[in-house]
């Protein structure tokens, strides 16, 4: 199978590819996914079969706009609309009780659906002219860094898929935060562009599950199942140093060898000039701008298999805002393997 890159020009033939059957790569604004139509469960198998995805793992559904919600939930309780008001189309992601229709396929046989109305006006364009829901994960193959580019997708799926929309470099950069809303006090499943902090202002008392700040042990089921797999994980070994800015770079600065890879902020670049020599050094902005951090976080990781580093060592910002998502991403890189400094 050829892969084709399309444009804005296109929407008409991904919508026609989705209606089919087919893989679709799809612009969001938080990361690129890999969609197929949401009701049809043997499309939505091969979406499984092109990343390389256990089947345990379910997948969220894409929609055009909050009235779509009752299409494939029940039971939707207020403070989801509360939420669709305050942060759709956005990179918020809820999971509400599914109706029938849904295919087990897509939520591994759970009760429960993901659901998600993406900022990106070209995802939603598409979403509308294809008439269904898209199921889609992230376009990576399973375990790599989430693509923010269609490069990068294209990288991982050339000749897995049919088609690649290009909607340019994702805005957010990291994939949509999850709040389950049928527990109570709802949880955060997965930190992202919608911060906690936002959250709290619109539900209140929100939980946030263990998974996102630790990892999981022998016996322990996250609710996100997504959340147990290592992941992210560029190929060589991560070490995350946090704390403040200065003493986390003077840190790795001590303990690097020649040949590692680095992560860091753009004002302590002059302290691995050796490195950025080498095309060993990935900067992700400056420390007080966690928006720039956060869009280029999974490109930093991806870079760095292009090389033959031994290690990597990144910083990592505080965890307030957008902080708590690029400090989770990097920590599953790392497989929590941390240094407080
Ligand atoms: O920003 C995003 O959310 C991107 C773009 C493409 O929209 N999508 C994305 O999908 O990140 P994925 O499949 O890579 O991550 C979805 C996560 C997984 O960890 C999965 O386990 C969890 O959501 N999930 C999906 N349905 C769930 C459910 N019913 N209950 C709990 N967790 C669920
Ligand atoms: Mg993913």
């Amino acid at each position: 199978m050829r892969t084709r890159i399309l444009t804005s020009d296109d929407i008409g033939q991904a919508a026609a590819i989705l209606r089919e059957g087919g893989l679709v790569g799809i612009p969001t604004e938080t990361v690129y996914g890999l969609g197929a139509n949401g009701l049809d469960a043997a499309a939505v198998s091969r979406i499984f079969e092109a990343k390389g995805r256990p089947q345990d793992n379910p997948l969220i559904l894409h929609i055009p706009s909050a009235e779509w919600l009752e299409r494939y939930c029940r039971d939707i309780p207020d403070a989801a609309y509360a939420l669709a008001e305050a942060f759709w189309p956005g990179p918020l992601t809820m999971i509400l009780p599914r109706r029938e229709s849904v295919p087990d396929v897509v939520t591994a046989g759970l009760e429960t659906v993901g659901m998600r109305c993406p900022a990106h006006e070209l995802c939603r364009a598409i979403i509308e002219a294809a008439g269904v829901a898209v199921a889609a994960p992230s376009g990576n193959r399973s375990g790599r860094p989430s693509p923010t580019t269609a490069g990068h997708m294209l990288e991982d799926m050339d000749g897995r898929i049919d088609a690649i929309v290009d909607g340019g470099a994702c805005s957010v950069g990291v994939e949509s935060t999850i709040i389950d809303l049928t527990c109570c006090p709802p949880r955060l499943l997965r930190p992202g562009g919608v911060t906690l902090e936002q959250l709290r202002e619109v539900l209140g008392e929100v939980d946030v599950d263990p998974a996102v700040t630790r990892l999981m042990g022998e016996g322990e089921k996250p609710r996100a199942p997504g959340m147990k797999y290592r992941h992210y994980a560029p190929k060589a070994p991560v070490t995350v140093v946090a704390g403040d800015g200065e003493k986390s770079a003077e840190y790795i600065a001590a303990h690097m060898g020649e040949e590692d890879g680095i992560i860091c902020f753009a004002e302590f670049r002059p302290l691995f000039a050796a490195q950025a020599e080498r095309g060993h050094l990935m900067d992700l902005g400056p420390s007080a701008d966690k928006e720039e951090q956060a869009r280029h976080i999974f490109d930093a990781l991806r870079a760095f298999d292009h090389t033959d580093v031994p290690a990597i060592w990144a910083q990592c910002p505080d965890t307030g805002g957008i902080g708590l998502a690029i400090a989770n991403r990097l920590n599953k890189a790392a497989g929590f393997h941390i240094i407080e400094v």
